[in-house]
C-alpha cells in the first residue's frame, strides 16, 4: 500500500510528536526539549528526549529514535501502514480508499467471507463449550487446570457430537457451501453431502497477529488419533507465516520470545504469566516465522519437548534462528516433557529459573554433537573436535569465533591452541577464501582484532564529527551560509549520512529545515533510527563564543579532511577524484584562516 508523500507529511504535521508521545510517556520540559523515561528499555533516570522543533525522539540510553511514525510503529508494534492509519484517525484525516480491480475485489471479498466464517464458527464453538451440551469439553479443560479466564481469553470452544450442526449453522448465517468448504470447517462427500470437520473436540481458535480467527486446532478429549485436527491452509491461513499466541505475545513487552511446540504449552505458559510464549502450528518452525519474530525481539528461548524428536526440532530451529540473525537459547525442561507439564509440577518460579539458565544455542549444538561420538575412543574424539572446528567456522567475526572457541575449549577440556589449529586447517581445506587470506596474513587470531578495533574507533570518531555538523546545522540553520563554501554533501563518508546531508543542504538553501521529513525519506526503521541519531549529537559544554568558534572550526575541518582523504585514496580509479582533491585541499587551507561564527 502506498500513500502519496504529501499526505504522509500532512498526517505527520497534524500529529505533534510531543502531544502524541505525551499520551504514552510522561514528559518534562528541560531546555528546548522534553525528557522522560524511555519506553523501549528499562531505566531509572530519563534519557529519552523528544524535540518539538525537530519533531523527533531519541533515547541517549538505548539509541532508539525516529519520527512520530517510527514511534507508533515501535511502541504499538505495528506496521507502517497501520501507524499511518492510527495517526490519520487521531488527526481526523480520512485516508483515500485504495482502488482495486474487479478480480482483486473478488479475492478481497472471498478472504473477508472466509474470515467471517471462521469468526462465526469460533463464536459457535465458544458458546457450545459453555452450555450443558459442552460439558464434556469444559470438564476436560478444567482437568487440564485451565482457569475460566484463560479459556475465555484464548477463545476456547467445543465442537458437538453431531455430524453437521456447524455446517447448518453457517448456512443459516448465509455462508455458501463453497466458502464453508474452503474454510475447511466443512467437508463434502458424495454420499453424506457437507459434514463438519470437527466433531466432539475441544477447539483452539488460531488467530493472526491482529487477533482475527484464521483457523482452528481441535483436540480429542481422550487418547484417540489423531490427537489434533487442524484447519487446512487457505487464502487466510498460511501455517508458515503465523504463530500461535503471537497476537498476545507481541504485546508482552518482554525482551525475548519463548518458542514451543504445542497449543497447550502456549496456553499454560501464558496462564503462568509467560505471555511471551508462541508456538509453530503443528509443523516445524519456518524462516517466515523467524522473520516475523525478528520484528519484535532478537532473543528466542526454545522450550521444545525434552525427548529425541524435540531435540532434533530444537537443532533445526536453532539453524533457522541463526540464519535470520536471531539469538537462540534452549530451555532445559527435565525431568518434564513440555512446558505445560513442567509448570503444572514445579510452578512459575522454577520455570523462570529455567528461562534464566537457558543454554546458549551454540553450546547446545556442540553438546548434542558430542552424543554422536564415543569419547573414550581417540579416533571418535578427534572426529568430534573436527566437527567443533567446522561449527566454529560459521562465525563471521574473529571476536565471536575466539569467544566461542575459548568457551568450548574450557567446557570440553581441549587445548585452546590445538583447537585453533584445527579451525584454521578446516577453514583452509574448506577453501574459505576469506579465512585463508587472513591466515596467510597472520591475522587469523589475535592481533588483528586490536587494529580492527582501532579502525572502528577512528571511523566512529569520524562519524561523530559528521553527526555534530549536521545536528549543529539543523539547530542553527544560520551557520549554513558560512560553511557551505567549504562543505558539500559529498564530504560525508557514510552513505546514509550523505543522503541526509544532500536533503538538509537543499532544505537549508530554501530556509525550511524539516528533520522529521528527512527521517521519513527512509522506510527501514533502523535507517530512521540512525537519522535521528544523526540529528541528536551532543556537544560538550560550550561556554564562550571562542569555544564555540573553535568547536565548529574543528568539526568543519574534520569533516572536510575526511572527504579529502577519501578522495585522495581514490585518485587513479575515479577520474574526478583528483579535481575534488585539489579543490578540497584549497578549501582546507582557506578554512584554517577563516572565522565561522
Ligand atoms: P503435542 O503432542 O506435544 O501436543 O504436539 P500438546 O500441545 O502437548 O498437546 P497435549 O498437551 O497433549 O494436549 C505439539 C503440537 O503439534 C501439533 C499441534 O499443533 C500440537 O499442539 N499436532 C500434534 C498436530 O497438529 N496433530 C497431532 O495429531 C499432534
Ligand atoms: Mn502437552
Amino acid at each position: 500500500m502506498h500513500y502519496p508523500d504529501e499526505l504522509l507529511e500532512e498526517i505527520r504535521q497534524r500529529n505533534d510528536i510531543v502531544d502524541v508521545i505525551s499520551s504514552y510517556v510522561q514528559l518534562k520540559k528541560q531546555g528546548g526539549n522534553y525528557f522522560g523515561l524511555c519506553p523501549f528499555h528499562n531505566e531509572k533516570s530519563p534519557s529519552f528526549s523528544v524535540s518539538g522543533y525537530k519533531q523527533m525522539y531519541f533515547c541517549f540510553g538505548c539509541h532508539a529514535g525516529g519520527s512520530v511514525y517510527t514511534f507508533i510503529q515501535q511502541y504499538e508494534n505495528v506496521t507502517f501502514p497501520e501507524a499511518v492509519q492510527i495517526l490519520a484517525d487521531r488527526a481526523g484525516i480520512q485516508l483515500p480508499e485504495v482502488e482495486y480491480s474487479a478480480q482483486e475485489k473478488e479475492m478481497q471479498n472471498r478472504k473477508q467471507k472466509l474470515l467471517e466464517a471462521n469468526t462465526e464458527a469460533g463464536r459457535y464453538f465458544f458458546y457450545q463449550l459453555r452450555r450443558e451440551q459442552g460439558k464434556l469439553g469444559w470438564e476436560y479443560l478444567m482437568k487440564r487446570e485451565l482457569t475460566e479466564e484463560t479459556c475465555r481469553s484464548f477463545g476456547l470452544g467445543y465442537s458437538l457430537q453431531y455430524s453437521d450442526d456447524l455446517v447448518k449453522y453457517l448456512r443459516h448465517k448465509g455462508f455458501t457451501d463453497d466458502i464453508i468448504r474452503e474454510s475447511g470447517l466443512g467437508m463434502f462427500y458424495e454420499r453424506e453431502g457437507m459434514v463438519d470437520k470437527f466433531i466432539n473436540r475441544v477447539m483452539f481458535p488460531i488467530m493472526d497477529i491482529n487477533g482475527k480467527v484464521i483457523a482452528f486446532g481441535g483436540r480429542v478429549m481422550g487418547d484417540a488419533k489423531p490427537k489434533y485436527l487442524n484447519s487446512p491452509e487457505s487464502q487466510i491461513f498460511d501455517k508458515s507465516r503465523n504463530l500461535y499466541g503471537l497476537n498476545f505475545a507481541r504485546r508482552s513487552r518482554k525482551d525475548q520470545f519463548i518458542l514451543c511446540e504445542g497449543y497447550m504449552d502456549v496456553i499454560a505458559q501464558h496462564q503462568a504469566g509467560f505471555t511471551q510464549a508462541v508456538a509453530s502450528l503443528g509443523t516445524s518452525f519456518t524462516s517466515g516465522q523467524a522473520a516475523i519474530l525478528k520484528r519484535y525481539a532478537k532473543d528466542v528461548l526454545l522450550a521444545y519437548d525434552s525427548d529425541n524428536a524435540g531435540t532434533a526440532a530444537a537443532l533445526r530451529a536453532l539453524g533457522i534462528l541463526r540464519e535470520a540473525g536471531l539469538n537462540g537459547r534452549v530451555i532445559d525442561l527435565k525431568p518434564y516433557k513440555d512446558p505445560d507439564e513442567f509448570i503444572k509440577n514445579l510452578g512459575a518460579e522454577e520455570y523462570q529459573k529455567r528461562l534464566d539458565q537457558a543454554e546458549n544455542g551454540f553450546m547446545f549444538e556442540v553438546r548434542m554433537a558430542q552424543k554422536k561420538y564415543r569419547m573414550d575412543d581417540p579416533t571418535e574424539k578427534t572426529k568430534f573436535y573436527t566437527e567443533i572446528a567446522r561449527m566454529l567456522c560459521r562465525f563471521e567475526t574473529d571476536i565471536e569465533r575466539d569467544t566461542y572457541l575459548s568457551a568450548v575449549s574450557e567446557e570440553y577440556r581441549i587445548q585452546e591452541d590445538s583447537l585453533k589449529k584445527l579451525v584454521i586447517a578446516h577453514a583452509n581445506s574448506a577453501g574459505f577464501a576469506r579465512e585463508r587470506e587472513k591466515r596467510e596474513s597472520g591475522e587469523y587470531f589475535g592481533g588483528r582484532d586490536k587494529s580492527a578495533q582501532k579502525a572502528a574507533d577512528s571511523e566512529e570518531r569520524e562519524k561523530r564529527s559528521q553527526r555534530l555538523l549536521l545536528t549543529w546545522l539543523v539547530e542553527e540553520p544560520g551557520l549554513y551560509t558560512k560553511i557551505k563554501k567549504y562543505i558539500a554533501p559529498g564530504d560525508f563518508t557514510d552513505e546514509l549520512y550523505q543522503k541526509v546531508a544532500e536533503r538538509i543542504f537543499e532544505d537549508l538553501e530554501e530556509q525550511k529545515v524539516n528533520p522529521a521529513a528527512v527521517i521519513n525519506m527512509f522506510e527501514d526503521m533502523e535507517d530512521q533510527r540512525r537519522v535521528s541519531e544523526l540529528f541528536s549529537a551532543r556537544l560538550d559544554a560550550i561556554d564562550t563564543p571562542e569555544e564555540k568558534e573553535k568547536a565548529l572550526h574543528d568539526i568543519v575541518v574534520n569533516v572536510k579532511k575526511q572527504g579529502f582523504e577519501r578522495d585522495s585514496a581514490k585518485v587513479g580509479s575515479d577520474p574526478e577524484a583528483l579535481a575534488r582533491m585539489i579543490a578540497g585541499k584549497k578549501a582546507l587551507e582557506e578554512l584554517s584562516k577563516t572565522k565561522l561564527t
